[in-house]
């Protein structure tokens, strides 16, 4: 699916109902360059999960970990050796909810079925790419695209 965000409220909406529609055990991976919006999508999906604050992690500050497994992830100052010796896959329990910003810095420790959101800058906008890897985030993905239409 494609959504162009013209403003950052539209950006703000799609990850609202990527939020809504997400359930336990989704990941959802962002990519797009400086600015493109993911942390304003990350934050309103976070939103919708209804998670407000980051509890500190003591051991690893790029992951922060919010109740119930829920967690904000930002690979970007990590090249893929690093990314990989994170672990992440260990925090891919069925029940982990999850935002990766810069997920294209470790694509293969996503999960298989996960949904990846390509954000783009176009002229004073953006546009979101959003694909489905697997069958569960396929139909988190129809969902969303449904929504979407609705307005
Ligand atoms: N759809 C949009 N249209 C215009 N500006 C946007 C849009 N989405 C986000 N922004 C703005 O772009 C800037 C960078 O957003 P941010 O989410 O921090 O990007 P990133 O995390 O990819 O670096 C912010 O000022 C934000 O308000
Ligand atoms: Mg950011």
């Amino acid at each position: 699916m494609t959504a162009q965000l013209a403003t950052e409220e539209r950006t703000a909406r799609l990850g609202r109902l990527l939020g809504e529609a997400t359930m336990a055990g989704c990941v959802i991976g962002l990519v797009g360059e400086v600015g493109s919006g993911k942390t304003t999508l990350a934050r309103a999906v976070l939103g919708a999960w209804q998670v407000e604050s980051a509890v500190a992690s003591p051991t690893y500050t790029l992951i922060h970990t919010y109740a119930k497994e829920i967690y904000h992830i930002d690979l970007y100052r990590l090249d893929a050796r690093q990314a990989a010796d994170l672990g992440l896959e260990e925090l891919w329990t069925e029940r982990a909810r999850a935002v990766v910003e810069w997920a294209d810095r470790a694509p293969e420790l996503l999960p298989a079925d996960a949904l990846i959101v390509r954000l783009l800058t176009v002229g004073e906008g953006r546009a979101a790419e959003i694909e489905a890897t697997g069958p569960s985030a396929r139909r988190i993905l129809d969902q969303v695209e449904g929504a979407w239409r609705r307005g």
